[in-house]
Order: structure tokens, then sequence, then C-alpha cells
């Protein structure tokens, strides 16, 4: 069984206890959906640090509102090997694959920042997704797929509290990204894919409208998970800090058994959990 913990957008949240959780958790990988923190190269970097195999695609904040790209330039070089936007990243010696979406997204359909264009350059839906999609299948046919990108497909619902929906501004609609979308469709023509992790969306509605639906899983069995708890960090009723991972368990045949949202305390206990799919065996 393949134990993944995921960790939503960190918006600045991250050191040394998630860290030494990771230590206790002893997952086998961890993915980061980016907007690490705003152009600050000390989360990479930070990231960099730890010992388990990782994986990271930049997003929309971690340009910093620098339009000159010379920040996401920054932020993708600190990353190094971590950051797999448009392309593949085997997490030797565990054996997954994962493939980053467009990374610098801000979802929307299809649309490149400033930022995004000046460090990347232009390109065309089509041709983002191209990349994505030719990544994908260089992966090795007997490893498990995941796609890891900051925003997700559109597809998973038009209303606010779908994966992807639009919740700051009405009508609500879809707020995915339409070339991870097309990449999916090309990529399931050649193989399985199991799962497809991303953030940006927050868990939380504006207006004080609830909590965002953040699992779906399609007729082909692809599952679809919004990570993007933020804050990440917090506290519980007795005032001990607690941490933010989404939590997937996939068998070697990429079946996902187990995803949920957990909150844990820097001891390693899962404070609470939320359940969004559980195709374990109960215990007798
Ligand atoms: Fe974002």
């Amino acid at each position: 069984m393949l134990r993944l913990a995921i960790a939503g957008d960190l918006h600045g949240q991250w050191d040394q206890a998630d860290a030494q959780l990771l230590d206790i958790l002893q997952p086998d990988a961890l993915l980061v959906v980016g907007d690490l923190a705003d152009g600050d190269v000390m989360l990479p970097r930070l990231l960099r640090q730890l010992e388990l195999p990782v994986a990271c695609v930049l997003g929309n904040h971690d340009a910093a509102k620098d339009a000159s790209g010379r920040t996401l330039a920054r932020m993708e070089q600190t990353l190094g090997d971590l950051h797999c936007g448009w392309s593949l990243k085997l997490l030797d010696p565990v054996p997954l694959s994962v493939v980053g979406g467009r990374p610098g997204s801000a979802g929307g359909g299809f649309y490149l920042s400033p930022a995004v264009k000046a460090h990347w350059g232009e390109l065309s839906l089509f041709d983002s997704a191209q990349r994505i999609t030719a990544a994908a299948v260089q992966a090795p046919a007997d490893q498990p797929l995941v796609l890891l990108a900051h925003s997700g497909p559109t597809g998973l619902g038009s209303e606010a509290a779908d994966p992807c929906g639009r919740d700051w501004k009405r009508p609500a609609c879809d707020w995915g990204d339409q070339d991870l979308q097309e990449a999916i469709r090309c990529i399931r023509k050649q193989r399985p894919l199991p799962l497809v992790v991303f953030g940006h969306m927050h868990h939380r509605l504006r207006h004080g409208a609830g909590q965002r639906r953040t699992l779906l899983q399609d007729r082909q069995g692809t599952v679809y998970l919004n990570a993007a708890c933020v804050p990440r960090h917090g506290v519980d009723a007795m005032g001990s800090a607690w941490r933010h991972f989404s939590w997937v368990e996939m068998n070697h045949l990429g079946v996902v058994q187990l995803a949920a949202h957990r909150w844990y305390s820097l001891d390693g206990a899962v404070i609470n959990e939320q359940r969004l799919l559980d195709l374990q065996p109960a215990l007798s």
C-alpha cells in the first residue's frame, strides 16, 4: 500500500514541526500543490531538506505579484527537481509516478498571467495539455500515475461548493483548468489514471457558505482530490497546535483505498478526520 501525504496551499504555513510530523507519520511521499509563500524561497528550501520523496507544482501566488517572472524563476530554481510542472517525476524508490499540471495557474479555464508568460513563455491550451500528456505517457506502465496540479480540471461541477467551483463571485461557475481536463482525456486513452490532486480553491467558501466538496470519483474510477485546507496550521480546543494533511492510501494496482482530510497533533495523533473515500475492509 502506498501512503501519500498531501499538503494543500501552504500560504507560508510550513515549518520544522511539519517536517517532524512527517518523520512520525512516515508516508511514502509528500505531494505539495503550490501557493507556497508569495515568493519566499525559505519554503522551497525547507521542502528540499525533507528526506522523503517530494513532488511540488507552483501556484499563482508563487509569482508574488512580480510580473517579470523572476520570482517564479527563483521559486522553481530553489525547488529544483522537486518541481514537476508539465513534467514527470519518478518518486524513487517509491513505485509511483507524478506528473505536474500547468504551473502558476489561477484556474478559470485557461489563463496565463504576465508572470507565467514571462517565465515559461506563451503557449496554447492544447500545447499545455499536450505537454502534460507527453509527460504522462513517459511514466512506467507498471506504476500508478498521479497528476499533481495547482488548479483542478474543468468538469467537476459548476456550483460554488464543487471542487473547483467559483465561490467569490456570482454567478458560481466551473473555475477549473481546461488544459488539465483535456490532458486527462488524452492520458486515459493510453493508460489508467487513478488520482488527480490539486488545491487553489480553498475549502472554506466565501460569504459564510460552508465547506467545499473536496472529492469526486468519475465513472472511469479517477479520484479527484482538492487538498486546499487553508489555513493548514491551527490549534485545537485545548490550545494545542495541529497540522492538516490530506491523506491517500493506494494499492500497488493504483486503486485508491482511502482518502481523507486529517488534522494531526504534533505527536502524530489524529485529532480529527474527514473520510472522503474508504474501501478498506472494516476491522472485526
Ligand atoms: Fe492559488
